[in-house]
């Protein structure tokens, strides 16, 4: 039970690069929403980011520029847990408890590792195989009822409750078996340019993703190039991939629902829906960009937010790691 008896929340992001809005309506959205009835954890997960080669500068700037985009996203620092992952060593050590008991052929049927193993051949690390292992940990250790994440994470997500279910039969009941919750519409945006393709900010294509950073002209652009079809109605239909996705977009971010949207642009084109799409979109990012770049230059205040964050965090985590040392029978450090 948390503090102030609210059910609890764990979710991160990799400092692997800058947001996109995949990472904003997928995940960051639902935090902002959710932030206020739940006891929240969220954690910029750099223990993740080394599962791919990263260049150590550009990963420490990149940690601390997540950190401004999830407050300028509107996340609460006074209100929520914030923390850098390796901050909070019980991560690594449940990692290890856990990965003694998780299947090899669990870990093989991943999608994202097989996906991630297909490009980075030459670097196949231990560390990639067992990525949901860690981020099993990560949701167990704060015992998450609930985990806020875009519908890629899904795989990841059973293998955290069938890890728990498997530790709490086998010893007892310790762990929450957590729930992935899932946006409507936006659980997966896909990429502007190919829309059968997930948004991602490691697409070799920079008009496939917006990142929330990016400038207003940028931004309205990328969504002037974005493909669409030759039907030319506004319809939100399987058979119009490219055009469901902006939708999805333009519905998430104006809070209109895709009704509303298919029944404003009725009679006109798609020139028309783009440039308004673009209007709207630019509109809604801009306090975050500029909240953002306002952070970047308050780096005490960034400092003190996930100092503060790190000490709350391994106070919950080390609760979790004695029990689990303590039922798998670790002999108990008195010193
Ligand atoms: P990451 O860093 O790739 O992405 C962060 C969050 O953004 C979501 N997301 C998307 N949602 C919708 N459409 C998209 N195109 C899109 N792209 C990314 C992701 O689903 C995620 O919620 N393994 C995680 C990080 C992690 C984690 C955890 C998450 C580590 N430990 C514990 C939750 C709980 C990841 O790689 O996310």
């Amino acid at each position: 039970m948390s503090g102030e008896g609210k059910k609890v929340i764990f979710s991160g992001v990799q400092p692997s690069g800058k947001m996109t809005l995949g990472n904003y309506l997928g995940a960051l959205k639902s935090w902002t929403e959710l932030q206020h009835d739940f006891d929240c954890y969220f954690s910029m997960v750099n223990m993740h980011a080394i599962t791919v080669p990263q260049d150590p500068e550009v990963l420490r700037r990149q940690t601390i520029e997540l950190l401004a985009q999830f407050i300028a996203c509107g996340i609460d620092p006074d209100l929520n847990t914030i923390f850098i992952q390796s901050h909070v060593p019980q991560h690594a050590e449940l990692n290890w408890v856990l990965s003694t008991m998780t299947y090899m052929g669990e870990l093989s049927r991943m999608t994202q590792y097989k996906d991630k193993s297909k490009k980075s051949e030459a670097n196949l690390n231990a560390g990639l195989f067992t990525y949901p292992v860690l981020m099993a940990s990560d949701i167990l250790l704060y015992k998450a009822d609930v985990v806020p994440v875009g519908d890629d994470q899904k795989q990841h997500m059973e293998l955290a409750r069938d890890l728990a279910e498997r530790f709490n039969n086998r010893f007892s009941d310790t762990f929450v078996v957590p729930e992935g919750y899932y946006p409507k519409g936006t659980s997966r945006v896909m990429s502007l340019q190919e829309p059968l393709k997930k948004m991602s900010k490691s697409d070799s294509n920079e008009n496939g993703y917006i990142l929330l950073a990016e400038s207003a002209d940028s931004t309205a652009k990328k969504i002037k190039k974005a493909v669409t079809d030759s039907v030319g109605v506004v319809n939100y239909s399987d058979e119009q991939p490219g055009l469901r996705n902006l939708i999805n977009i333009y519905s998430a971010l104006t809070d209109q629902t895709v009704e509303q949207i298919v029944d404003m642009y009725e009679g006109k084109g798609y020139g028309a829906f783009k440039k308004e799409m673009a209007e709207a979109v630019v509109e809604s990012l801009r306090p975050m960009r500029e909240q953002y770049n306002y952070l970047l230059d308050n780096r005490d205040y960034l400092e003190s937010i996930y100092v503060k964050g790190a000490q709350k965090a391994e106070k919950r985590a080390k609760e979790t790691l004695d029990a689990v040392y303590d039922k798998i029978g670790f002999v108990k450090r008195n010193y």
